[in-house]
């Protein structure tokens, strides 16, 4: 089974790429399953029914989220109108919405799990292992995906090493920077950030100048996203189907023109 995975999609730039992209790219790669965050899709932050609906419409199967899921205030009471979008476990309010997920791909049960990273992040309550000792037993599938949203590449290696033999991928996101060190452990994929779909010339997505002005001059700002032609990056993930193991991971980056 092939598994595409899209990193942070951010703002308009990145949905206008993800829109124009995705269904051609889940065809070259014989994709069977799309995963994509959409934490900071809408504006940079959070994001809407609309907008769920908009990447679903794109190819995406499963929608993860991050420690922005709920900066748009809305999408907590319309939750039920996002099926397929699942939320970080260790993030409040622990209790609206889902932060795991089961789908049938070609006749396996695939799990999709979106965890918090808890160093330099707030908004974790417990440590992404604490959720993860929680969930694990409750989840019965042949292949489980965690998006682990997370800041420091230490705690998503250990969360690698600590998990390997028990799930098939840990792919981390949030820093919105892809990171070069793709790698099948023992069975399991690993990439320590997907990277984002977002304007390629910005910081991390956000507009230079807003950036600068705030950073520099200490001058209160909106935060903006670039709306610059995007990069868009991602991995995708390949299991044996008799294992259910993972065998290969590509890293995925296109950059404009
Ligand atoms: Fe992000
Ligand atoms: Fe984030």
């Amino acid at each position: 089974m092939k598994i595409l995975f899209l990193g942070d999609i951010v703002g308009k730039s990145g949905r206008s790429a993800v829109s124009a992209r995705l269904l051609s790219l889940r065809a070259e790669l014989q994709a069977d399953f799309v995963i994509v965050n959409g934490e900071n899709a809408a504006h940079g932050k959070g994001i809407t029914t609309k907008i769920y609906r908009e990447l679903k419409t794109a190819g995406a199967d499963v929608i993860t989220l991050g420690n922005h899921a709920f900066s748009k205030g809305e999408i907590k009471a319309q939750l039920d109108q996002c099926p397929d979008m699942i939320r970080p476990a260790n993030m409040e309010p622990e209790d609206i919405g889902i932060s795991w997920i089961v789908k049938e791909v070609c006749g396996r049960k695939v799990a999709v799990v979106n965890l918090l990273g808890s160093i330099f992040m707030d908004a974790a309550l417990e440590s992404p292992f604490a959720a993860m000792d929680r969930i694990l037993p409750e989840i019965d599938a042949d292949i489980i995906f965690v998006d682990l949203h997370a800041e420091a590449t230490s705690e998503k290696e250990i969360f690698l090493h600590v998990y390997k033999d028990r799930v098939t991928a840990v792919i981390g996101t949030h820093t919105h920077v892809q990171t070069a060190d793709e790698q099948i452990r023992d069975g399991c994929a690993y990439l320590s950030d997907a990277g984002m779909c977002g304007s390629f010339v910005s910081i991390l997505g956000r507009d230079i100048d807003e950036v600068l002005q705030r950073t520099l001059n200490k001058q209160k700002t909106h935060f903006m996203p670039s709306e610059g032609p995007a990069i868009l990056c991602g991995c995708l993930i390949e299991t044996d189907d008799i294992t259910n193991r993972a065998v290969r991971i590509t890293r995925i980056q296109e950059r404009p023109e």
